[in-house]
């Protein structure tokens, strides 16, 4: 689903506009109602496409041309324009406008128009991030704008010529693998293969023959001759991951393939010439761990060649959004959904959290909400609990008390209390139970707007229990839901 925002002082164009691409439910349509407008909403959400009309109050055409090309050169605007504007249209063009089509607009012309623009900008191009961002295979991205990341950036572009090793510092979630790829395919050697090996899952015992292979006999077990990852990575990359968690044997023969380009299979007596990237990662403390003896300090001189930090996420809070962003571009492709963007109160949660479980765990929380979000909006009602507790962020009930009044004539006394009050002289049980259940629910369902789902997950009560409570207390679901 694209994002696509029209912009036009005329309310009636606009809706004509709307209604011919939501017909063809490719299309997630916004509107704004001049340039000035536009930037807000362009700043705020992910558009890849603007439709943009020429002669605006506040902001003309070409004016918010230019500032969304300097926001996002990868934002498709397409021009509206009357007869009377044609030349402004021309020179937006030459500004970088895809093209553009003439007033009074038809809805086929319009459409084919739109396809064709989309057609050329392939989808991975749709997708790019806004943030500066390095682009990897299938319009994977790395996003950061920090002077760190830019460093970082550099660097990779600067190992595109040498071999050299490279170690790859930062904590978990930080990007250490997707920087490895991308180091990988920037690099002379792009075409061969990328191979990873996770040094903290591999048995001590079956190290060597993992990494360098074995001869059929070699040990107990080893039935057949195997090739190891050495072999395997052959003109491409080695990625050794957690190499901090490497067995001090195995390091002294990692130290030798390095200096010597050659390793010997377990079991064998032929060297074999090795021709392979080393890129290593950790998030240990490589230094401590040579004066404690439990890191070779020559290896450590051999792997940190290059080496690259990455930041945690709460030290790069300028790309926050940029990579919430990011996500919101992946999962909505993904998961076929058509969410813009986060409201502001789910960005203040996302700004006070701080992620120890970095970039890994900000994608973790955008997925999650992904599946709980109905609206196209990620609202702080699809957020997992523990990070609205840890940031105090309060669930807000949604101000429907006349709704819920409607609802709750079994009740009414009560709605100024925190749930039923019991009453001396009707002291009965199953009644005062069903006041409260029904109270209950209403007040669940004012807080999540009426969405059964969320109800039932926050609340914990199994959807099946739920519906069948709301159809008993005659609740109208729709009382609670945002006005269309
Ligand atoms: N700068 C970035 N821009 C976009 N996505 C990122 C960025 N950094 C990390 N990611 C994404 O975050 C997730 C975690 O990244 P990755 O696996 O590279 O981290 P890691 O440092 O290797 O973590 P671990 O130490 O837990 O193995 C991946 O899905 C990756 O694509
Ligand atoms: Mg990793």
């Amino acid at each position: 689903m694209l994002n696509v925002l029209v912009v036009d002082d005329d309310a009636g164009l606009r809706l004509s506009v709307k209604s011919a691409l939501v017909a063809t439910e490719k299309f997630a349509v916004d509107e704004a109602f001049d340039g000035v407008n536009a930037i807000e909403k362009i700043k705020k959400c992910n558009y890849n496409m603007v439709l943009l009309d020429v002669d605006m109050p506040r902001m003309k055409g070409l004016e918010a041309l230019k500032h969304i090309k300097e926001y996002d050169p990868s934002i498709i605007v397409i021009i509206m324009t009357a007869y009377a504007t044609i030349d402004d249209a021309v020179t937006a063009v030459k500004d970088g406008a895809y093209n553009y089509v003439s007033k009074p607009i038809k809805g086929e012309d319009l459409i084919q128009m739109v396809e064709k623009a989309l057609a050329a900008h392939s989808l991975i191009s749709q997708v790019a991030a806004s943030a500066p961002t390095l682009t990897m295979e299938s319009g994977r991205k790395i996003v950061g704008s920090t002077a760190q990341m830019q460093k970082v950036f550099h660097i990779i572009d600067r190992l595109s010529k040498v071999d050299t090793p490279v170690l790859i510092r930062g904590s978990s979630g930080t990007g250490k693998e997707l920087v490895a790829r991308a180091i990988h395919v920037n690099s002379r050697s792009k075409d061969g293969p990328f191979v990873a090996i996770n040094c903290s899952a591999i048995p001590e015992n079956l190290f060597e023959s993992e990494l360098f292979g074995h001869e059929k006999g070699s040990f107990t077990g080893a039935d057949q001759r195997k090739i190891g990852k050495f072999q395997y990575a052959e003109g491409g990359t080695l990625f050794l991951d957690e190499v901090g968690d490497m067995p001090s044997l195995m390091q002294v023969k990692l130290l030798r393939v390095l200096q010597e380009k050659v390793f010997t299979p377990v079991g064998s007596n032929r060297e074999i010439q090795t021709n392979v990237r080393i890129i290593a990662a950790t998030n240990r403390p490589l230094e401590e761990m040579i004066k404690n003896n439990d890191f070779r300090e020559d290896l450590y001189y051999r792997l940190n060649v290059m080496p690259i930090t990455l930041p945690a996420l709460k030290d790069r809070q300028e790309d926050l959004e940029s990579l919430i962003n990011n996500f919101i571009r992946k999962y909505n492709e993904k998961q076929g959904k058509r969410i813009i963007s986060c409201t502001p109160e789910a960005l203040s949660c996302f700004k006070k959290y701080e992620w120890p479980g970095n970039i890994r765990e900000l994608e973790n929380v955008i997925e999650h909400a992904f599946i709980l979000e109905e609206s196209n909006h990620l609202t702080i009602h699809s957020l997992p609990e523990n990070l609205l507790i840890v940031t105090g962020t309060e669930l807000k009930a949604k101000p429907l008390v006349s709704n819920v009044n409607k609802n709750n004539d079994l009740n009414k006394e009560n709605n100024n209390s925190d749930l039923v009050q019991i009453n001396d002289d009707k002291l009965d049980f199953n009644k005062h139970k069903e006041a409260f259940e029904k109270e209950f629910i209403i007040k669940a369902l004012t807080m999540f707007r009426g969405r059964i789902n969320q109800t039932a997950l926050h609340a914990n009560i199994p959807k099946k229990t739920l519906l069948r409570k709301i159809e008993k207390y005659g609740i109208n679901t729709r009382d609670f839901m945002d006005a269309p």
